[in-house]
């Protein structure tokens, strides 16, 4: 179980023990709310996210996950807001200052920039918690869109970005343009992640046509700092033989 909220009142005849009741924030937040992936996903980064952790939202949108990413860093915290519209920024930032009050807000960068250039504003094994939420802007442009290539590529930079017990969480939406091509090239290349390094995972609601998707790759805590350089330098080698074609 992801979380449990220990719910108690003390009795006087029968003590703490008998009177706690255990309640789920996986049911009152994802099965009671019809299955949310975007609610399971912010519960998810509740167990990875620490106080004073870099975090960084690679498609800030209008900001919904950059307030969860702020509330779980704290103030002590970075959050980086990334986007490559204008317009997405603004929104999260208004969305950001009118939900969390100056003394509780983290520092926030606002970066008007691709994802695919995450490696320039990152530096690797620095931050705790990287999301995408894959698509378009609600209400926005359709056309300005993340695509199977700019994420897959993202990704990468992404994966040495993370510092270990970090997590990478991306939401991919197959009812959109591209988003079966996008899934899929989560799908592969998560699959394709060394297992001594990652570990990844996926969870769709199956009872819901054409639903959303949800992908998370757990970047090891527990791998000698030696056999983590070999397997950085073996997807280094990779990702130049793969380099053929500049897709930002
Ligand atoms: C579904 S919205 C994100 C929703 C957002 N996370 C929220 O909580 O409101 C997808 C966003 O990705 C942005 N986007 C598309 N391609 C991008 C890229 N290559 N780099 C960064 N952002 C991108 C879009 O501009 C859009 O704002």
């Amino acid at each position: 179980m992801l979380h449990s909220i220990r719910l108690a009142t003390r009795s006087r005849t029968s003590g703490w023990a008998r009177q706690c009741k255990t309640r789920t924030a996986l049911v009152d937040e994802f099965y009671r709310q019809g299955a949310r992936l975007t609610s399971l996903s912010h519960l998810l980064w509740s167990d990875i996210v620490r106080p004073g952790d870099t975090v960084l939202d690679a498609t800030c949108g209008n900001g919904f996950d950059s307030v969860v990413l702020a509330r779980l860093c704290g103030r002590q915290g970075n959050v980086l807001c990334v986007d490559i519209q204008e317009q997405a920024l603004a929104s999260t930032k208004a969305h950001l200052e009118s939900v969390i009050p100056l003394d509780e807000r983290p520092h926030i960068e606002y970066i008007h920039e691709s994802h695919c250039r995450l490696d320039h504003f990152v530096r690797p094994n620095s931050v705790g918690l990287i999301c995408f939420n894959a698509g378009y802007l609600p209400k926005g442009d359709h056309t300005l869109c993340t695509t199977a290539a700019t994420t897959r590529k993202a990704l990468d930079a992404a994966a040495q970005a993370l510092r270990p017990g970090g997590m990478l969480s991306v939401l991919c939406y197959i009812k959109q343009t591209g988003g079966t091509d996008e899934c899929e090239t989560v799908r592969s290349w998560m699959a394709a992640l060394e297992t001594e390094e990652f570990v990844c995972g996926h969870m769709e609601v199956l009872n819901r046509s054409q639903g959303p998707q949800l992908f998370s790759a757990w970047k090891r805590d527990d791998v000698s700092e030696e056999r983590r350089q070999r397997v950085a330098q073996k997807r280094a080698r990779a990702k130049k033989k793969r380099e053929t074609q500049n897709v930002c």
